[in-house]
């Protein structure tokens, strides 16, 4: 299987919670594609299914509909979400998740070194421990741990450090594909910038692909090579990142690019301030789950059909009705910006 070849075929993945006869529809048909070696962003507010649809496709959660078809390292394709113990085993270490919280992510009963080399003993039994802890002290070392505290607890080490014990923990097996969720979130801006340029050099290395779940787009533009976006639980765009930046499909998108802030006081961002809540994901709205908080929303349509995720002329994917006729513009921070603001 060569780079660039497609690894991941989500497929009109689902996931409801149903407790207290309440049904959470956290996911809600989500498909896209990921090629080996790409970096996929996963963005959205709080709330819209980013985590779910993560821990889905890594078999975290078990969905309730959708397939996730793999193209193993043997180029065979399976759907891991359907695949039987003992072909699990072999793929399992294939697909590994980063968590959200390096809080409660990391067992605190646990030494650092013991956490690295959990996944270890469960898919290599036959690996003696001296080799097991030699692979979790090269894995720690490629990641900036100190070998020497891998006796520590978690915590004994800073929010960074954490986050830099579960992608050790992810590494350690030799991956193909990383779920990064909210990886660098929960880091000071410093530490971030650290920990992304980690990922892009751990990626270079071992030919990674990574799905980058944040909230926060500039990181998502930075790191990403192509961006799907969330709202309520579904896709609403997925777009190359340049394309997704210059010009957004959706109208979430271009809400949500709006409000990306600008190091520069003086420059006026034309925001676009979004009506009303985010919609209860048990009791989602008819018709587009957008609509009521869309400023182009066109009653008797958007309020009636739920558009689908459909391609577009450009190669492009957008769930709105009205994604060709809008030709919305994106909300790029250009050098001089202000300066011609100035003169307007
Ligand atoms: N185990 C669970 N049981 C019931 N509901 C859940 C569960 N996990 C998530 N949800 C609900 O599913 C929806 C999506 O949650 P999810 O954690 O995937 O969002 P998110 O996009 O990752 O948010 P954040 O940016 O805050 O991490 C939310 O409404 C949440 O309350
Ligand atoms: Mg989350």
């Amino acid at each position: 299987m060569a780079r660039g070849d497609l690894i991941l075929d989500v497929q009109k993945v689902h996931k409801r919670f149903a407790s207290k006869g309440v049904v959470v529809k956290a996911v809600t048909d989500v498909s896209f594609t990921v090629n080996e070696g790409e970096t996929i962003g996963i963005v959205g507010e709080s709330g819209c299914g980013k985590t779910t649809l993560g821990r889905c496709i890594v078999r975290a959660y078990s969905a309730s509909e959708g397939k996730v078809m793999y193209t193993t390292a043997e180029g065979k394709v399976v759907d891991f979400l359907k695949v039987d113990k003992k072909e699990m085993k072999k793929i399992r270490k294939e697909i590994q998740m980063i968590f959200q919280d390096p809080y409660s992510s990391l067992d605190p009963r646990m030494t650092v070194l013991d956490i690295i080399k959990e996944p270890l003993k469960a898919n290599f039994p036959d690996m003696s421990n001296d080799e097991m802890n030699e692979r979790c002290k090269d894995i720690a070392a490629k990641v900036g741990l100190n070998v020497a505290y891998l006796n520590r607890y978690p915590h004994a080490f800073s929010g960074g450090q954490r986050q830099r014990i579960g992608i050790a923990r992810a590494l350690v097996l030799n991956p193909r594909i990383i779920v990064c969720d909210e990886a660098v979130s929960a880091l000071d801006v410093s530490v971030q910038a650290q920990v992304i340029n980690l990922l892009n050099d751990l990626k270079k290395e071992f030919g990674l692909t990574y799905l980058f779940i944040s909230h926060d787009l500039s990181v998502v533009e930075h790191i990403s090579d192509k961006v799907g976006v969330m709202y309520l639980g579904r896709m609403v765009e997925y777009s190359k990142t340049e394309e997704l930046f210059e010009k957004p499909m959706h109208p979430y998108t271009e809400a949500l690019l709006s409000a990306v802030p600008v190091a520069d006081p003086d420059y006026q961002m034309d925001r676009i301030p979004l009506q009303g809540e985010i919609p209860n994901p048990a009791n989602p709205p008819k018709g587009c789950y957008f609509h009521e908080r869309c400023r182009y929303c066109k009653k008797g349509l958007c309020d009636v059909e739920a558009p689908e995720l459909k391609e577009t002329p450009d190669g492009r994917l957008c769930a709105c009705h009205r994604a060709l006729e809008l030709n919305l513009r994106g909300f790029k921070y250009e050098e001089g910006a202000k300066d011609k603001q100035k003169t307007e």
